[in-house]
């Protein structure tokens, strides 16, 4: 096998470790439904295989389908999240087996393939790209579901560098064009392309991302309860829902508590705030007198290296994320306290771009110039709705095969469930 075969093995064997251990549990834990959000554990597992066998085995290898039977229930289109525990998923099991069984197919369909085919599936061995981030995003949002689950013990923990107090609160980006999305990243999505040329004012974008400290001084000036901060739309939301913190928060005599994958604990103060919508990161922004950066604001920001005319794959160079980089891949369960990580610093001085919380912008997914959907219509084109914002960056629970400074995830301004958070931007012009 060839060196990148042999790496793309040993991301397939990386990731299949991974969903493993998030559904090391109880029978009962798997197949539950924690949240209407969700689907059961179970049920992503068995997901990740068909997926799998639906894009490696049938449609890049030319196979026959080995459970046609099923592939209905295993397609998240045409079942709604709320409806798969109704439905006759496989048990815990008998899904182990059937991916098992798929990834066995995948590593011959792997070794007898010739990655300079025209054909755009097999070429760069595109598909492969798509299955293991395929994977590591369902196993994100298994970990988000534990979470909601509240079972203690199932979810590994670790340690992360300290927090680096001082330094600038804000960055300046100078005036001027950069290359948005890419053409040359050979894994990234239909919705990270064309690359294509967007020219921006100046602005300050905060070097951090926004700290439960800051959040929680938002929430004691009685953020939650002033319409001012807040959309029509957002403020509606907040009221029907009774929101007052971020989710996962209580408080307990006068100290904020959160609860942690069944653990409840102090906030710690110094770590980015996550578990809050985008209403919530929205309002909090005009509070501090600021907004929420555009999707290219973020990008340029994170990546575009002006003096050599071109972005970067992360925000402190092309070579792969380290621990002493960026808080990716499960290294714990949460995010890294504020200023943990200064050599992963981006062209303009943004820390913790990629990494420790997803972060809100004020951008409505949608495509770029030129778009064309690849490999299907469902990945992308058919959210390019105006019903969900911009997510860039990755969250503690991301992985480094699954993240890029041109990655785009999107989601309903409502969701707190994700690991989210945001940092705040404004204009150069102010004062
Ligand atoms: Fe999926």
């Amino acid at each position: 096998m060839s060196d990148f075969k042999e790496r793309i093995a040993g991301d397939l064997l990386a990731v299949r470790s991974r969903s493993l251990a998030y559904t090391e549990a109880e029978d009962d834990l798997l197949v539950r439904q924690h949240s209407p959000l969700m689907s059961p554990l179970v049920w992503d597992l068995a997901h990740v295989g068909n997926y799998e066998e639906l894009w490696v085995l049938r449609e890049a290898g030319g196979l026959t389908p080995l459970r046609p039977e099923i592939d209905d229930i295993y397609d998240a289109f045409k079942t709604p999240r709320k409806d798969r525990p109704s439905l006759p998923i496989l048990g815990p099991a008998e899904a182990r087996r059937y991916i098992e069984g798929v990834r066995g197919r995948v590593l011959d369909v792997l070794d007898a393939v010739d990655f300079d085919d025209p054909a755009p599936l097999r070429r760069d061995g595109f598909v492969f790209g798509l299955v293991i981030q395929h994977e590591h995003q369902h196993d994100e949002t298994m970990l988000a579901t534990l979470q909601l689950s509240k079972e203690p013990g199932l979810v590994r923990d670790g340690r992360l560098p300290p927090a680096r107090p001082g330094g600038p609160a804000e960055v300046h980006v100078p005036a001027g064009p950069f290359l948005m999305g890419t053409d040359t990243q050979p894994w990234a999505y239909d919705n990270e392309r064309p690359a294509h040329r967007v020219d921006l004012p100046a602005y300050w974008i905060d070097r951090l991302p926004v700290g439960n400290g800051a959040y929680a001084a938002f929430i004691e000036d009685g953020g939650y309860h002033d319409p001012r901060w807040w959309t029509g739309e957002g403020w509606e939301w907040r009221q029907r829902q009774g929101v007052f913190a971020p989710l996962f928060w209580t408080k307990d005599g006068g100290d904020w508590h959160r609860t942690r994958f069944g653990r409840t604990e102090p906030v710690p103060m110094d770590e980015p705030v996550q578990h809050v919508s985008w209403y919530e990161a929205d309002a909090y922004a005009r509070w501090a007198g600021k907004r929420l950066p555009t999707e290219a604001e973020w990008e340029k920001a994170c990546g575009w290296d002006a003096g050599a005319g071109r972005a970067r794959k992360y925000p402190w160079g092309d070579h792969e994320p380290t621990p002493e980089l960026a808080n990716l891949g499960h290294r714990a369960a949460r995010p890294a306290p504020l200023g943990a990580y200064p050599a992963g610093a981006g062209p303009y001085g943004a820390e913790q771009m990629i990494g420790d919380v997803w972060e809100w912008t004020g951008t409505w997914f949608d495509g770029y110039p030129g778009f064309r959907s690849f490999p299907y219509r469902e990945y992308s084109e058919v959210f390019f709705d105006r019903d969900y914002r911009v997510l860039r960056g990755g969250s503690w629970a991301a992985d480094p095969a699954a993240i890029r400074t041109t990655f785009r995830n999107w989601d309903y301004p409502i969701r707190r469930q994700i690991f989210t958070g945001f940092r705040c931007a404004r204009d150069a012009e102010r004062a």
